[in-house]
């Protein structure tokens, strides 16, 4: 198993209903290729973890990168992993603009860091941290 995260900032503004098409495309995707992670959107930023076999998340990583509706992709972390983070979704998914999203329990520190390498490259762990708390309410 292989994992990984990468922040990057959309070229497009992304309404909902964008957000629920790019949704769409990848979970269909993703079934296919065994992929599953979770995709979080803030203020025209992405955060997406990945997961899968190695080869499967490089080569659809490397689709991601290419993909004109984000630039300035940073990988923050990627690495063999024993198991499955997000095993039950082919991709989750949460827009942080959602008002009823902002008292989530624990969120409260991240409320103003943007998904920009600069808050995130060299602190996977807080990447993570922010992965797992929306993994855990969904
Ligand atoms: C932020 C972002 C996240 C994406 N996540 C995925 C994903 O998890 N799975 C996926 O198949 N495509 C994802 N895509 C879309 C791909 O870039 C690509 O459009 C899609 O995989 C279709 O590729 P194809 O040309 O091979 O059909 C994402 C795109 C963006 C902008």
């Amino acid at each position: 198993m292989y994992h990984l995260v990468y922040v990057s900032s959309a070229t497009v503004l992304f309404g909902e209903s964008d957000l629920m098409a790019l949704l769409a495309q990848s979970r269909g995707k993703n079934a296919g290729l065994g992929i599953t992670g979770m995709l979080l959107y803030k203020e025209g930023n992405f955060m997406q973890a990945l997961e899968g076999e190695r080869g499967a998340v490089l080569g659809l990583m490397d689709t991601i990168q290419a993909d004109p509706r984000h630039h300035g992709v940073i990988i923050v972390e990627q690495d063999e992993s024993p198991r499955r983070q997000f095993g039950d979704w082919s991709m989750g998914f949460r827009n942080l603009d959602d008002p009823a999203l902002q008292t989530t329990p624990g969120y409260s520190p991240f409320l103003n860091s943007p998904f920009t390498g600069e808050v995130f490259t060299g602190d996977e762990g807080r990447c993570w941290e922010l992965l797992n708390l929306f993994r855990d309410t969904m």
